[in-house]
């Protein structure tokens, strides 16, 4: 082959936000690289597969590059990191054009944590298009939910195995600080992906989690550790959109804040819990500290409480049959949500219900209807049909626009989401 009209391609990859832009105009770039000034960037996903290239051209590529391939990209996208499935990146079709490109190609992998990719993601407003100079809303939204899913630390691996498969040389950089240090093998990028920016030590949370109870929810914690507790991420997927981005939350009857915590990894920017029992009030601000997280934790019962402040989204999950008062709680918190009210709940076809009515009828629940709990010893008091909510909160008073009741992934209960 003619080797003289041979492009140099210098692909700067790395995941959304991994900071390629930044990294193509640093100083570190020109030292790795040692391309001259004004090397042409071109944006991976423009890119054609008869494109004429200049002798030197950048190849901006982002690594998760398209939205249309989140199907196909499915596979590495598991919150727990447990699915294995590999990834196959001949499906992207500007990185099979620029396979074929006539140029010889080396590659600067850019390695972030997924906290600060999160950090840089929730910070953005714009996406570069193109040239890097023109502007386009970011689409935050879509980016903090595959980054917040994605197997990050497989979707690194595999993209090394990618670029050694294709014979492409590459430089792992740790973009995590614009110092730019190379990271000289596979494991230490690893360490650099699953970086925690907790103050705890892997030793001082193990001992934490040995010593206290956090019952009731399953919180996911650094270093792979979590709280024991029931799952509850079916019913965050049911009631969150895929971005809370600049929202404020708050969440009665929090338990430990798993809602809490996972409506600020979307996005959230203010979130309050409360709840009435010490013990887990005083879990919910462990686990904040060892997270290092922002959430306000309040210890507090709602009936007492004044809250004064609105919020966009007001949480009132599995709580309100606990309740001697329910009806005049529903009324408090529709006043204090601005957009929403989110409601979960049994239903008369919960079986502690099902004595309140001698002939028991599924029909019952098409009846706006209150039953009363047989346990007395958990505290619960009355049990709701979606209707005796819609009327309470519609009829009564017209206190929303609308409600949808959905089927809470919790058997026998249902979930309310009331628009205002
Ligand atoms: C069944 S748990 C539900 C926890 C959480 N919302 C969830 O769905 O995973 C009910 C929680 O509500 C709290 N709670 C009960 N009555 C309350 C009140 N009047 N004010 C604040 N919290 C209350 C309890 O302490 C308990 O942690």
């Amino acid at each position: 082959m003619d080797n003289k009209n041979i492009s140099l391609i210098w692909l700067i990859c790395g995941p959304s936000s991994a900071g390629k832009s930044t990294f193509i105009q640093s100083k570190k770039c020109k030292e790795i690289t040692s391309l001259p000034e004004n090397t042409p960037t071109i944006m991976a996903h423009t890119f054609q597969p008869n494109q004429v290239l200049n002798p030197e051209t950048i190849l901006h590529y982002n690594m998760l590059q398209s939205e249309t391939l989140w199907e196909k990209m499915i596979g590495i996208f598991s919150r727990n990191g447990s699915k294995k499935t590999e990834f196959d990146f001949e499906k992207i079709p500007s990185w099979t054009s620029i396979k074929r490109a006539r140029a010889d190609i080396k590659a600067v992998v850019l390695v972030c944590s997924r906290d600060t990719l999160l950090k840089r993601i929730k910070k953005r407003k714009f996406v570069e298009v193109k040239g890097l100079n023109k502007q386009k809303l970011y689409p935050k939204a879509k980016w903090i939910k595959m980054i917040s899913s994605v197997n990050l630390e497989l979707l690194y691996r595999q993209w090394c195995e990618e670029l050694k498969l294709n014979g492409i040389p590459f430089t792992l950089v740790n973009s995590e600080t614009d110092t730019y240090k190379v990271i000289e093998n596979e494991s230490e990028m690893l360490n650099v992906i699953k970086q925690e920016k907790t103050k705890y030590s892997k030793a001082k949370i193990k001992e934490i989690l040995k010593r206290k109870v956090f019952e009731y929810q399953r919180i996911e914690l650094p270093y792979g550790f979590y709280t024991k507790g029931a799952d509850r991420s079916d019913t965050r997927d049911t009631i969150f959109p895929d971005s809370l981005d600049g929202k404020s939350l708050l969440d009665i009857g929090c338990a430990l804040g798993y809602m809490c915590f996972e409506a600020e990894k979307l996005g959230a920017k203010k979130v309050v819990g409360y709840d009435l029992k010490k013990k887990r009030f005083e879990g919910a601000k462990i686990l904040k500290d060892i997270k290092g997280s922002d959430v306000e934790f309040h210890l507090g019962d709602i009936f007492t409480e004044t809250i004064e402040e609105q919020f966009d989204i007001v949480l009132f999950l599995n709580v309100i049959h606990h309740l001697p008062e329910p009806v005049s709680a529903l009324r408090k918190l529709s006043h204090l949500a601005r957009e929403k009210l989110i409601i979960e709940f049994p239903t008369i076809n919960d079986i502690k219900f099902k004595k309140t009515v001698s002939s028991f009828e599924r029909s019952w629940d098409e009846f706006p209807f209150i039953g009363v709990s047989e346990i007395n010893t958990a505290k619960q008091t009355f049990v709701f049909t979606p209707k005796a909510i819609e009327r309470i909160l519609m009829n009564h008073d017209k206190l929303f626009r609308k409600i949808d009741f959905l089927d809470s992934p919790m058997d026998d209960r249902k979930i309310a989401i009331c628009h205002k």
